[in-house]
């Protein structure tokens, strides 16, 4: 990568998240990456970093980062809007400039490199998907070496069109999919927590060094597992774990995931009588039993009530406990029952169903 001086800004990047968490990914990019943020839309923020260098993938709230060709809120969802995709992606970016940052990110093969082009389309456009993507193409013409590939899978470089509505934004994906994945969590389970969501909950939670973390009902231990990574990947030191659950099968599941990450105290119990002294945890995190998997036949109500007096009972009276579930409105009443107040609540969207993220500390 070329130095940078005063006068040369880091160029514009772009991330995509889940619908609802962009305030929280703005915070973690500004913070991590002294990035100026320089437009939201949902599940999309656009930034510009102090410095553009592998950092950028350490971030643990967004799914993917791009590089920034070009971006506008000017489609019509007309057929025209084919030959502006085309004329913008042709004229607009600096495309020699951008290959040369996203090869200081990920070095060039060796060999001829192959590349892909992927446009994802939400909105009731006149158009195809696929006339999106040849426009795109047609628009790349030239700046593409006529020697590349043009390969299906393991691209080195991919170029991708997002357009939903009327805005529409283009970029060079610096991101792998390891970035939305997660290589750490091998394991998965029924209703198991996407981990950028997690990550979401972990950083509301303010973790510092040091910190005892719960999650009572951890599931396949996905958010304790991103509240360590959360601390590790910004160089912040180290949490203890504490997890549980009712079923065998989750805790096998979480003891896999977790000792990729170094392991937790693990132990089956029932988080409405948690075998743990009153204000040992400094912070609670928890994605609670709800919706079709886990709400059929029970009395959510009564699991909530519960397992919240005993949240409150085992929180240190400065802790923090960052919940998600559906049923917001049960959650609340619970909370005001076992005297946690909210102070934040956060609504996401996953897999087109809504969410809400508590976060409730003790009064
Ligand atoms: C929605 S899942 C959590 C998923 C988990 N956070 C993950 O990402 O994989 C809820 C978990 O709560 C557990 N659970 C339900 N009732 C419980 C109780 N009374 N005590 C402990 N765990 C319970 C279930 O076995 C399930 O693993």
């Amino acid at each position: 990568m070329p130095p940078k001086t005063p006068h040369q800004p880091a160029s514009a990047c772009y991330a995509q998240t889940i619908p609802g968490l962009e305030e929280i990914a703005s915070a973690e990019i500004s913070q991590h990456l002294g990035a100026e943020i320089l437009r939201t839309a949902p599940g999309l923020v656009v930034f510009r970093p102090e410095e553009l260098d592998r950092e950028v993938l350490e971030l643990r709230t967004v799914e993917d980062v791009f590089l920034l060709a070009w971006g506008s809120d000017g489609l019509t969802y007309r057929a025209k809007d084919l030959d502006f995709i085309e004329k913008w992606t042709a004229t607009k970016p600096d495309w020699p400039k951008l290959l040369a940052i996203h090869h200081a990110i990920h070095p060039k093969p060796k060999g001829t490199p192959g590349y892909w082009l992927v446009v994802q389309q939400s909105g009731k456009h006149v158009y195809q998907r696929q006339s999106a993507r040849q426009a795109l193409a047609r628009g790349l013409g030239r700046n593409i070496h006529p020697k590349w590939r043009f390969v299906e899978e393991n691209a080195d470089i991919e170029f991708w069109l997002t357009i939903d509505g009327t805005q529409a934004i283009c970029g060079l994906r610096l991101s792998t999919r390891d970035m939305r994945h997660r290589t750490w969590k091998r394991e998965h389970r029924a209703a198991s927590l996407r981990p950028v969501v997690a990550a979401a909950m972990a950083w509301q939670a303010e973790l510092g060094p040091g910190m005892v973390v719960l999650d009572p009902m951890c599931g396949a231990g996905t958010l304790l597992g991103e509240a360590r990574l959360m601390l590790q990947s910004h160089g912040r030191g180290r949490l203890r774990l504490t997890g549980g659950d009712v079923d065998l099968d989750a805790l096998e599941t979480a003891r896999l995931n977790l000792r990729n990450l170094g392991g937790a105290e693990l132990f089956r119990w029932d988080a409405r009588r948690l075998p743990m002294a009153d204000q040992s945890v400094d912070r609670i995190l928890c994605n609670l039993p709800f919706g079709i998997t886990y709400g059929v036949g029970q009395d959510l109500g009564a699991l909530y009530t519960r397992s919240f007096r005993e949240m409150r009972r085992v929180l240190r009276p400065k802790g923090l406990a960052v919940l998600l579930t559906s049923e917001a409105a049960t959650a609340r009443e619970a909370a005001g029952a076992a005297k946690l107040k909210p102070t934040a609540s956060t609504r996401v969207r996953m897999l087109g169903q809504p969410a809400t993220m508590l976060t409730l500390r003790p009064v």
